[in-house]
């Protein structure tokens, strides 16, 4: 029997970013030396720009990369944006292009901010009488407002700050549990770290309070967490585009606008009666979202988690989207909440996110709102167009086509011949493999290499 090696390590995060890839390529890896210069090739050629990248998570030791695209033409509110989209799903971005190349002329994509209201929530226990707890908010409030003047002084300065608090009896629940749900604005950041800090000092405040101004023995209050909540359904932006039925146009499979205006909205409507499709129409919707949202540095799994919490907010998980056709005119739209931000955190430290917002004109976390909104717009309508007129698999084994052809090693005349080919074929990897067997037939004898 042979003894494994221990793989464990005290002190990793201790070791210099080049004595981590060594400890790391020796002990994991079976060709050390190779795998080492290849994690060290994928370091930024610009040092200044690498260090930024080591200092935003721990344990670096290389970069990830993930494409980074354009989707132009997206006409929103009559302003013309290129927007910048990074995914690893092939398609996402040509589907994003396509719809707002299809909406440029029937109008643009429409959107507006409904709200930008953020939340955050103080959970303690209060274990004095009810009656006590009962009447004191204004006072409360009063003593919290005071007591955080100094955390909240530049962000008023900015038209932000504390809106409200709210205290929330869940003794129902859960015996004795109280809660503080603090509602705040917080201009152009996410403001993570302001809500956060401002709810770390209310938990501090809230056993003075009880305490110094209520009299209430210090045991009976106990204060167990304060954080942001990532649910945030009044930061909500609604996008959607129209136009008379009739100027939708002819789609592919003959079918023309009425048919078309009618299944679009019928998958739509399954999407808000079947949890299993909304599911996946949602994951659509959010292919556009999450690729802009980290495309400028946003944090992609709060916009998730939000999301999906919203589309379940009546108790059954449902469609994002929604779609009607009324006196001749098509509408479909998207209402989203997205907390997002254009100042502060990784959007105005990771190089390329600070060029996404040069891209788009340096907007405000509103105008961010409705571009990714539109966005998220663009792309469930791409993919509802393609699932109700030709299915997605055509287009996407197209694009995937690109893919199957980096990973057989095809050389530039090779991919050309390839995909003239199969202008009119169903891609399939072997198909694309066999074909590539018979054009390398004389040289190779029919091999073919992969990496
Ligand atoms: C694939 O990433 C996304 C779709 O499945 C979305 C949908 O079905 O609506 C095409």
């Amino acid at each position: 029997m042979t003894q494994q090696k221990d793989k464990t390590i005290t002190g990793f995060s201790k070791l210099s970013k080049r004595g981590k890839i060594k400890w790391i390529v020796e002990n994991f890896f079976q060709h050390p030396e190779t795998v080492m210069r290849e994690l060290k090739s994928y370091w930024l050629a610009n040092e200044d720009h690498q260090k930024i990248l080591d200092g935003i998570s721990e344990n670096t030791i290389s970069n990830y990369h993930l494409p980074y695209g354009v989707a132009p033409n997206f006409v929103i509110n009559g302003k013309t944006y290129a927007v910048p989209m990074v995914t690893e799903e092939s398609s996402v971005v040509a589907a994003a292009s396509s719809a707002s190349k299809f909406w440029l002329s029937r109008g643009g994509i429409h959107a507006e901010v409904i709200g930008t209201v953020k939340l955050g929530q103080v959970h303690f226990f209060f274990r004095g009488k009810k009656s006590t707890i009962v009447g004191c908010l204004p006072a409360l409030r009063e003593y919290l407002h005071e007591h955080t003047q100094d955390l909240t002084a530049n962000m008023r300065k900015r038209g932000g700050g504390v809106l409200d608090i709210q205290l929330k009896d869940f003794t129902h629940q859960m015996p004795d549990y109280y809660q503080l749900l603090v509602s705040f604005e917080t201009c152009d950041s996410m403001g993570a770290n302001f809500i956060n800090s401002v709810l770390e000092r209310y938990a501090q405040s809230l056993g003075h309070f009880f305490h110094e101004v209520l009299g209430v023995p210090e045991d009976q209050v106990e204060v167990l967490m304060s954080i942001l909540s990532n649910y945030t359904p009044d930061s909500l932006v609604r996008a959607w585009v129209e136009c008379p039925v009739e100027e939708l146009g002819e789609f592919k499979g003959g079918i023309g606008p009425r048919e078309f205006a009618t299944r679009f909205c019928h998958a739509v409507r399954i999407a808000e009666i079947d949890t299993y499709r909304a599911a996946t129409h949602n994951k659509g919707i959010f292919n556009g979202i999450d690729a802009v949202v980290i495309a400028t540095g946003n944090d992609f799994r709060a916009i998730e988690a939000c999301g999906h919490a919203y589309a379940v907010r009546d108790g059954q998980y449902r469609s994002l989207s929604g779609c009607e056709v009324k006196e001749g005119i098509f509408r479909f739209w998207l209402e989203v909440p997205l907390a997002v931000g254009t100042v502060g955190g990784l959007t105005s430290l990771h190089p390329i996110a600070k060029r996404s917002f040069e891209l788009l004109g340096n907007p405000t976390a509103s105008e961010l709102m409705m571009i990714i909104g539109a966005v998220g717009l663009a792309q469930n309508f791409s993919a509802l167009r393609s699932l109700v007129t030709t299915g997605i698999q055509d287009g996407h084994m197209r694009m995937h086509l690109s893919n199957i052809l980096v990973k057989l090693n095809a050389s530039a005349e090779e991919a050309d011949a390839t995909r003239a080919h199969f202008a009119d074929k169903q891609v399939s990897y072997q198909a694309v493999r066999d074909y590539l067997m018979t054009l390398r037939e004389p040289a190779t004898k029919g091999q073919i290499q992969t990496p």
